[in-house]
């Protein structure tokens, strides 16, 4: 079993890395063709085992190789930072609309904030791993957002790894409110960005 899930993990890594060339590709060719760059920065990591078997522990399952594939989205993790809203929307379709990922799940919690008041775009994408003798599959979970709504996740993280069982509640209504904000700045920063681009020869 040791083997097995440490073979696992080997094959994540790569499917990570063929991750990250396809997408650098779209995003270069988008950013040739376009004389714009839509991304702020990438972030990507691959989730600890000890992460792993808490999910699937929280879940019910044990740390199997097939309980990994199916339970577990976020095993390879990309981040994608851009300025605007807008931009988010961009290079949501971009990966949508590319032949060679396949999405199988999407998330708008920007029209749909969870309840924490948390707001991202998240696919959850099929990836091939090709190995010397064969292609296998293995998922990954891509977060899309602008710098402003990164800003809050990340205060959120570490509220949420500080108080892991209940969130006072002064905290929950401050980040629930700054949430809004974020949401009214992000639109305010975007008009500005309009306004900006009118006057650009
Ligand atoms: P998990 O929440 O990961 O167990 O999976 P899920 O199937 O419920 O998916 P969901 O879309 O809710 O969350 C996936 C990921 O989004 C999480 O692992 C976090 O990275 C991020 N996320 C979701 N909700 C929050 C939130 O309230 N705060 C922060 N900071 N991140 C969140
Ligand atoms: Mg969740």
């Amino acid at each position: 079993m040791e083997s097995d899930i440490k073979g696992l993990m080997n094959k994540y890594e790569y499917g990570l890395e063929m991750l990250q060339v396809q997408l650098n590709v779209l995003i270069k060719e988008y950013t040739k063709t376009h004389n714009y760059n839509p991304i702020e920065h990438v972030k990507t990591r691959i989730k600890s085992i000890d992460s792993i078997i808490n999910k699937l522990n929280k879940k019910g399952y044990e740390l199997t190789p097939n309980n990994i594939y199916e339970y577990v989205y976020d095993v390879v993790g990309v981040r994608i930072i851009c300025s605007f809203i807008s931009d988010v929307y961009e290079i949501v379709n971009l990966i949508k609309n590319f032949k060679q990922l396949t999405i199988i799940k999407e998330k708008d919690y920007i029209e749909n904030p969870k309840e924490s008041g948390y707001t991202s775009y998240h696919l959850i994408v099929s990836i091939p791993v090709y190995l010397n003798n064969r292609t296998e599959f293995g998922k990954a979970e891509i977060q899309i957002r602008t710098i402003a709504m990164d800003f809050w996740a990340s205060l959120d993280h570490k509220i949420q790894y500080k108080f892991p069982n209940d969130i006072p509640e002064e905290v929950k209504n401050a980040m629930y409110n700054y949430a809004i904000d974020i949401k009214n700045l992000d639109h305010k920063m975007l008009e500005l960005n309009k306004i900006m681009n009118k006057y650009k020869s």
